[in-house]
């Protein structure tokens, strides 16, 4: 889709016009705005609520005008919701073009108009690979604004990569699981370093057994695609700061031997949404030639029963010799997400940023918008939190008690992997945080906000929603 800013409200024929209402505007007034509606639209009322939407028509022209609810002037969040709106009712009405025209004289800061953008191409998106019948997408919308607006749009390149990477995630996630297993991730990484000059280094089974690295060896012994460990890395010329972000890659989660039941297996292939969001704003970092170095780790395999499946009961020794008992084998993420942070902690970076749809506990606390932050280092979890509330994809911090360790403690090794006394997203966090030496760690649990199984109040098809590209990037764009 191409959105293009255009300095006068001039629609061309058949051009779709949408006009957002802000909350307490004056209705005469817009009308006046425009003689072309026919009369009957004028009696209808229209408050500016977020949701609100009247549809009319101009009879001579043959337009459709739609008047969407804006809410309040200048809010993100209804900036986001009311790009949402209007991508749907463009959707329903089998309208391709569209002019979005700011009748009201509102001042519209640029992270407004960038969270409109943002949202308006993210809800332009369909996953309909596997469908004789594609719903038509949106082609062109023109922005105009009554006042004139500071921003040029010199920025919408450097958006147009984000979104294409946030898109790319999203078609990652989506994408089968028969077809997205550790072997075509391993792909995917090697297209996105050689198209954008990134170094890709793959530890398979071999290396993974020099390494150490027991934790994807036991979880993926039942699989038959070969377990993965991958590192991509970005390295500007000049750098003075190091970043690494870790992505859970589990391509499917059958759960292992503690099998899930049918319903909650169902959206499993989301699995590995932590290592596509990682993928994505690596390329997005390298595209941007952000001046950081940025190192991304993605442990990948199937999480399966079978006859050579790890067990409840085994006792994992990893490569920092610390030992974990498995308790339960659908408690999988955190086994492979130690041994990546085992290898990130080496590396001795400013700091480990780790994204993983890890526990079902998170999306009972906080739905499907909200992310749980877990992170004892107070500058980064609030440069995560800023990063956060200026993309849409939202963080809500989670504590990480350490009262709460000895509940992860085994009797017979160091740690378990699993204990079922409440707070599991907690000690989910707990038992990651026992990996990373003194580095500072943030956590951020995306089961909730990865996948979708129905549309929520800013995006407006169920699936993957690329959750993560847009917020490393912004935290990373703040920090270089
Ligand atoms: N991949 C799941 C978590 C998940 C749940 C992701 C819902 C997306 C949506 C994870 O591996 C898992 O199975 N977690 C268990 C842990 C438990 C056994 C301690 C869970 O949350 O039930
Ligand atoms: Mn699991
Ligand atoms: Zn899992």
């Amino acid at each position: 889709m191409k959105i293009i800013k255009k300095s006068s409200y001039r629609p061309q024929p058949h051009v779709c016009v949408v006009i957002p209402v802000f909350k307490g505007a004056a209705l005469a007034e817009l009308w006046q705005e425009f003689p072309e509606l026919e009369y009957p639209a004028r009696q209808k009322r229209i408050k500016g609520e977020i949701g609100e939407a009247l549809a009319c028509h101009s009879l001579e022209q043959r337009r459709l005008f739609l008047l969407v609810g804006a809410g309040k002037p200048g809010r993100l969040a209804d900036a986001r919701r009311l790009a949402c709106r209007t991508m749907t009712l463009l959707r329903e009405h089998l309208a391709t073009r569209a002019l979005l025209y700011f009748a009201a004289p509102l001042p519209y800061p640029p992270e407004y108009l960038r969270n409109l953008v943002d949202y308006l191409h993210l809800n332009n998106y369909r996953f309909d690979r596997y469908r004789k019948k594609k719903s038509k997408p949106v082609e062109r919308i023109e922005l105009a604004f009554k006042k004139r607006v500071s921003w040029s749009g010199a920025e919408w390149p450097e958006r147009a990569i984000v979104l294409e990477e946030a898109r790319l995630a999203r078609d990652l996630v989506n994408e089968i699981p028969a077809r997205a297993n550790p072997d075509a991730m391993v792909q995917a990484f090697a297209a996105a370093a050689g198209r954008h000059g990134l170094k890709l280094e793959a530890w398979r089974r071999p290396e993974l057994e020099a390494n150490g690295m027991s934790g994807l060896l036991a979880v993926g012994a039942s699989s038959c695609c070969e377990p993965a460990l991958l590192t991509l890395t970005h390295e500007p010329r000049d750098f003075s700061r190091t970043v690494v972000l870790v992505g859970k890659g589990i391509t499917f989660d059958a759960g292992g031997l503690n099998l899930k039941p049918g319903n909650s297996m169902e959206e499993m292939k989301c699995d590995m949404a932590g290592a596509a969001a990682v993928l994505g704003a690596l390329s997005a970092v390298a595209r941007l030639r952000l001046p950081l170095k940025v190192i991304g780790l993605a442990p990948l395999t199937e999480n399966l029963p079978g006859r050579r499946a790890y067990k409840p009961g085994d006792i994992i020794t990893y490569a920092n010799k610390k030992t974990v008992e498995v308790v339960n084998t659908d408690a999988e993420g955190r086994l492979i997400l130690a041994d990546a942070l085992i290898v990130a902690a080496r590396l001795k970076p400013d700091m480990i940023i780790e994204l993983s749809t890890l526990t079902g506990a998170i999306v009972t606390a906080l739905g499907d918008s909200y992310a749980g932050l877990f992170c004892r280092n107070r500058r980064l979890s609030a440069g995560l939190l800023q990063a956060a509330e200026s993309s849409g994809e939202l963080l809500w911090e989670m504590p990480l008690p350490g009262e709460y360790r000895e509940s992860i403690a085994s009797k017979v090794a160091d740690l378990k992997n699993a204990n079922y006394n409440g707070a599991s997203s907690i000690k989910a966090g707990l038992f990651l945080s026992e990996f990373t030496g003194r580095v500072p760690f943030a956590h951020i649990d995306i089961a909730g906000t990865a996948f979708l199984s129905k549309p929520n109040f800013c995006l407006n098809s169920e699936g993957a929603t690329g959750f993560g590209v847009r917020l490393l990037v912004e935290f990373l764009q703040n920090l270089g």
